[in-house]
């Protein structure tokens, strides 16, 4: 039986203060969560260490938004697996749409940060997905088996997460339909080549369609946008209901 993991990446929100008023609100609904799932949480770095302290001895992992390859060295902006390790951090997310789109990161790239993390104990998030071009085009599979295939290289499936976060539902209020992403995912839990592996489903999930998403049986959980950044939202989603 997979554990569900259900994680929030809040992107550039948050200072430390308003995680620590998130913390406040968000800790006792995940008090008596149940056992067969784990929550995550991915601030900015800057509020790391903040919502680390906030929320210790919850069960609640911490993520980073990105790692970068090397442990340290000449570059400008990045932070490395061990500086996030003295935190607490527990998962790295690689291979997000926005990055890849902003700052042009390749496949190889992020193969080389999802295997730093995993060479330093961190879990790396590794998110796949296609653009409303590709789909319309009808190279949904062909790309991410393309994202897959590179990204994975030389990992190990046992300490991974895979999410599969097509590109025009991310912030856009367009939730892939369950069945759909459901077939996405069993195809990428193929790619992979190993059943335990973890596959999420992200882009537009909300408190609405969380438990209609989780009861998908290859959707192993939700990697959540904009509705983790409401401590009530994110605990009704956390609190997802298990089909009857
Ligand atoms: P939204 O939930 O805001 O669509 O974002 C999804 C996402 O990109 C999570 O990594």
């Amino acid at each position: 039986m997979r554990k569900a993991v259900i994680a929030g990446n809040w992107k550039m929100h948050m200072t430390c203060a308003e995680a620590q008023a998130f913390a406040e609100v968000f800790r006792p609904s995940v008090e008596d969560l149940p056992a067969d799932r784990e929550v995550v949480l991915a601030p900015p770095f800057t509020a790391i260490p903040t919502l680390s302290a906030a929320l210790a001895g919850s069960g609640v992992r911490i993520a980073a938004q990105n790692v970068h390859w090397e442990d340290k060295g000449a570059y400008t902006g990045m932070v490395s697996a061990p500086m996030l390790l003295e935190h607490g951090v527990t998962h790295a997310i690689v291979g997000h749409s926005e990055p890849r789109k902003y700052y042009s990161e390749t496949d190889e790239q992020i193969n080389l940060r999802a295997r730093a993390a995993q060479a330093a104990g961190l879990i790396p998030i590794l998110c796949v997905g296609e653009s409303l071009d590709q789909r319309e085009a009808s190279e949904t599979e062909r790309v991410i088996h393309r994202q897959v295939e590179q990204g994975l290289e030389g990992i190990d499936p046992e300490r991974l997460i895979v999410a599969y976060e097509p590109i025009w539902a991310i912030g856009t209020g367009k939730t892939c339909a369950a069945d759909e992403a459901n077939r996405i995912c069993g195809l990428i839990r193929g790619w992979v080549g190993f059943d335990g592996v973890i596959v999420q489903y992200g882009g537009s999930v909300n408190p609405a369609t969380i438990d209609q998403l989780m009861a998908q049986p290859e959707i192993d959980g939700v990697l959540v946008g904009g509705a983790s950044l409401d401590p009530q939202g994110f605990a009704r989603i956390a609190n997802y209901q298990p089909p009857a």
